[in-house]
């Protein structure tokens, strides 16, 4: 399998390298050359994926408020976030969980909601699950933001018949017991769900299990998940927790690949010994974080690399369906629902890892940050009727241009970003090349103190125009709240030229640029 790469300036660079390239490079400078008329792969518009799992606001306060509430709301879900979802076109959303889909009980959340059983989010703050937002309101949901869903089954505590009987209340289209419980409940239409997540983190919280015995597991409840119709399932395999690449491998072995579309992989950013403040950090702290993001590329290629050895045609997807940072809770806020805050140091998270995807999307067919609304990496905080969005929503919205777009070849000369004594590549950027021609350009310059001169040479093709937007704040930690919603947000990028497909540009310390060139 072939597989495109950015120059080693763009990954890890070797101490070695890394010193004798900055010597060459006079001050700050960084160069890019971008093959336009190359590329091989598409950018899935899956891997601007998103993830809602029931675990504190998320669902309940994020999404849905109810139909009586007096927060504008669809059916019970507010206006405002899908206003604002819809804007950055999100490609698919996961749901229930996480781990809590590996104690869900869909038949609980059908029906009429207040005949719906209550049970205990025991993950998650040990908090009364009413089930008021079940299968018929998530798929709403879907529908209002116009994306894909992408549902996760109980493989850790459910059975085999009552994962299979929900895909055949979703999906099945005549006459049997599942479809016409459908029916019964309002919904005549299947609704054709094509993503099937087969369990979650079975390694940990979805059951404990060895490898091999979920790989076994896996191949039961994988064989009962029918297609009806013209619908295919894309059957995901729960796949490996960051490093373990046993869980991989066992995987590829032993289930049989035509009951496998895609295997998942999770990594979080962050020190999981001592997660720190979202908000209050150092450049020690800063620089930590984005050095664990950076790890991201290698995580990946090792994981990649397994899948190249089993699946040389490369029919099965990697599937990298919860990443994002994690600290600490704001303090005083429930320890079990994940509250962090977030700020220009998590969308440079969001952008570097969006890059790295984007650079594998050969093998990478989806993605989803963890989480879209009140948890983890958010993308939007929502209190009462208020809603804000996060720098993290920014980055989503600046690189919605890459979705479905073709992936160019790039060679990036980056200086690096050292902080006491240690290194990472100060740019990272991501090219690629829409159906209509146009050209995206995405760049992150992670160094908090120096901006960086770059030239871009754009090969095989003839481009005349370009525009930008960069996204920037007065420091690393800056962030917005419920009182200051705009402290960090893009604006028009005015100092860009480009003559002769030669772009000049000033990437300002600490910001994240998106350019889009046309002829
Ligand atoms: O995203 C929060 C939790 O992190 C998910 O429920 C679980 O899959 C992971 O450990």
């Amino acid at each position: 399998m072939k597989r495109q790469r950015t120059s080693f300036a763009n990954t890890a660079l070797p101490v070695v390298a890394a010193f004798f390239l900055s010597m060459t490079l006079s001050g700050q400078q960084a160069s890019l050359v971008i093959n336009t008329d190359q590329g091989e792969h598409i950018i899935s518009r899956h891997i601007y994926g998103h993830f809602s799992e029931h675990l504190g606001h998320c669902i309940y306060g994020g999404f849905w408020v109810g139909k009586d509430s007096s927060i504008p709301n669809t059916n019970g879900i507010r206006n405002d976030v899908v206003d604002a979802l819809r804007k950055i076109d999100i490609p698919n959303l996961r749901w229930p969980g996480g781990c809590f889909a590996d104690e869900y009980h869909w038949m609980d959340g059908i029906g009429p909601a207040s005949e719906r059983p209550k049970m205990v989010n025991t993950h998650w703050g040990g908090v009364t699950e009413d089930n008021s937002f079940g299968t018929h309101e998530f798929m709403d949901l879907c529908e209002q933001l116009g994306t894909e869903p992408y549902i996760c089954g109980n493989l850790g505590s459910g059975t085999v018949k009552e994962m299979s009987q929900w895909v055949e209340y979703l999906n099945f289209d005549g006459i049997s017991p599942m479809a016409d419980l459908r029916r019964l409940n309002g919904r005549e239409e299947p609704w054709g769900v094509r993503f099937w997540g087969i369990g979650n983190e079975n390694w940990g919280c979805g059951g404990h299990m060895t490898a091999e015995f979920y790989a076994d597991q896996y191949r039961r409840f994988a064989t009962y998940c029918r297609n009806y119709g013209r619908n295919r399932l894309y059957r995901i395999a729960g796949g490996a927790n960051s490093e373990d690449l046993n869980w991989t491998e066992t995987l590829m072995k032993n289930i049989p690949h035509n009951l496998m579309d895609g295997i998942s992989l999770h990594y979080y950013t962050t020190n999981w010994r001592d997660k720190g403040s979202a908000t209050e950090f150092g450049e020690e702290l800063y620089f930590d974080i984005l050095r664990r993001c950076l790890s991201i590329e290698r995580t990946l290629d090792r994981h990649i690399t397994i899948m190249d050895q089993y699946d040389p045609v490369g029919r099965i997807g990697l599937i990298f369906d919860e990443w994002g940072t994690w600290y600490d809770v704001e303090p005083g806020t429930n320890p079990g629902f994940l509250f962090q805050q977030n700020t220009l140091r998590d969308a440079f998270v969001a952008a570097l890892t969006l890059n790295y995807l984007n650079e594998r999307c050969e093998r990478i067919e989806m993605a989803n940050i963890a989480q879209t609304i009140n948890v983890l990496q958010a993308l939007i905080f929502t209190k009462d009727k208020e809603m804000l969005v996060t720098p993290t929503y920014h980055v989503f919205d600046l690189y919605k241009e890459h979705h479905d777009a073709l992936l160019l070849p790039q060679v990036l000369d980056t200086p690096e970003y050292s902080y006491n004594g240690r290194s990472l590549p100060a740019i990272s950027v991501s090219s690629s090349k829409s159906e209509n021609e146009q050209v995206n350009i995405s760049i992150v310059n992670i160094d908090p103190n120096r901006k960086v001169e770059m030239e871009i040479e754009l090969r095989g093709g003839d481009y005349g125009k370009v525009t930008g937007n960069i996204l920037t704040a007065p420091a690393t930690n800056s962030h917005n709240t419920f009182e200051k919603k705009d402290v960090v947000k893009p604006v028009t990028l005015e100092d860009v030229r480009i003559r002769k497909n030669r772009i000049e540009l000033v990437v300002p310390a600490k910001s994240i640029i998106q350019l889009k060139v046309t002829g």
